[in-house]
């Protein structure tokens, strides 16, 4: 008998259909809890779910009892308790690797669009306002030749010192948990302490996951260090900040600007006060959407699932303890 599968909320329509030639998919899109009866239901006979964007803890895992594995279409696994799937002997799967290149560019698109201010000036020329000639109310920011403070030097801030250093001739400072000598070496970075990179950073951007240890990070005392003309980029998780220091920081002049793929509350709400500022520049959690990438992300989570359902070990598996146990 074919393996019931759950495809949840994000997985690509070609990589779906693949799916269906080996197990048996039921798709649902729109699931952020499990306040749905359809989905519930489905659960419960469910061998193996992905996609997600979806919480995954102690409460839907008793409600999924056969569920092997786990297949997140992304790189960031916050929205997995990692310890309660062990406990479980249920294995999570990731996507490294193939979306590297491509956060790098949007990070790198959304620095130079809030340094230079593209949104705020597409609007000014197509709102038929380019009338006269500029004054200095309109100039933005240098990028080239200034200092970038990278937080969190994975794979992902290792492709964004790459456009920095060798694109941009940008000084890179950079914060991680543990020292990159390779990094060092091939993007001329220097390793700071958080407060020191936070200080000499014109721009600082934050790449780091979110977990226990990172979240909420960078807060009050955090924007006060930064320089009142640094240029704040989240490309993180919302919740590895405090969005009201931020929303502070900005109305105060602490900083000048921020760019932001990510959210505290995500869709955004309407009212979020980020929203009315002009030196903010905003992007709906879109840093690896480009139509490649996408793909790839979903043939690998794929690839993830069908091995975990058949017995073997998943090429990107998160709890290696549950390899280990089995
Ligand atoms: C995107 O945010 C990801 O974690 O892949």
């Amino acid at each position: 008998m074919k393996k019931k599968v759950i495809a949840v909320n994000r997985l690509e329509q070609e990589v779906l259909e693949m799916l269906e030639d080996e197990v048996d998919v039921t798709f649902f899109s729109g699931i952020h809890s499990i306040e749905n009866d359809k989905f519930v239901k489905t659960l419960h006979d469910a061998d193996g779910i992905i996609g997600l964007a979806l919480q995954v803890n102690d409460k839907l895992l008793d409600l999924a009892p056969n569920v092997k594995i786990f297949s997140n279409v992304s790189v960031g696994y916050n929205n997995l308790d990692i310890d309660a799937l062990t406990k479980r002997n249920i294995m999570a799967t990731n996507t490294p690797g193939v979306l590297n290149e491509t956060v790098a560019d949007t990070i790198f698109g959304l620095l130079i669009a809030t340094a230079r201010r593209i949104p705020e000036l597409d609007h000014y020329v197509k709102a038929r306002k380019w009338k006269n000639d500029l004054t200095s109310d309109y100039y933005g920011t240098d990028v080239h030749h200034k200092t970038i403070g990278i937080i969190g030097m994975g794979r992902i801030g290792e492709a964004i010192a790459n456009r920095a250093h060798h694109g941009f001739h940008m000084n890179v400072l950079y914060h991680n948990r543990n020292r990159k000598p390779e990094a060092e070496a091939t993007f001329n970075a220097t390793y700071k302490e958080l407060d020191a990179l936070l200080r000499e950073s014109d721009f600082i951007v934050l790449m780091t996951p979110l977990s226990p240890e990172t979240e909420g990070m960078i807060g009050a005392r955090e924007f006060s260090l930064m320089k009142e003309t640094a240029i704040f980029i989240n490309g993180s998780r919302g919740q590895t900040i405090v969005e009201k220091d931020l929303i502070a920081a900005l109305r105060n002049k602490q900083i000048a600007a921020a760019g932001l793929d990510v959210f505290e509350k995500e869709p955004v709400e309407d009212d979020n006060p980020l929203l009315d500022m002009p030196n903010v520049v905003t992007l709906p959690h879109i840093g690896s959407s480009t139509y490649a990438t996408e793909l790839a992300m979903s043939k690998l989570a794929c690839d993830n699932l069908l091995a975990g359902l058949r017995g073997e070990k998943p090429p990107h598996l998160i709890n290696e303890a549950v390899w280990k146990d089995s």
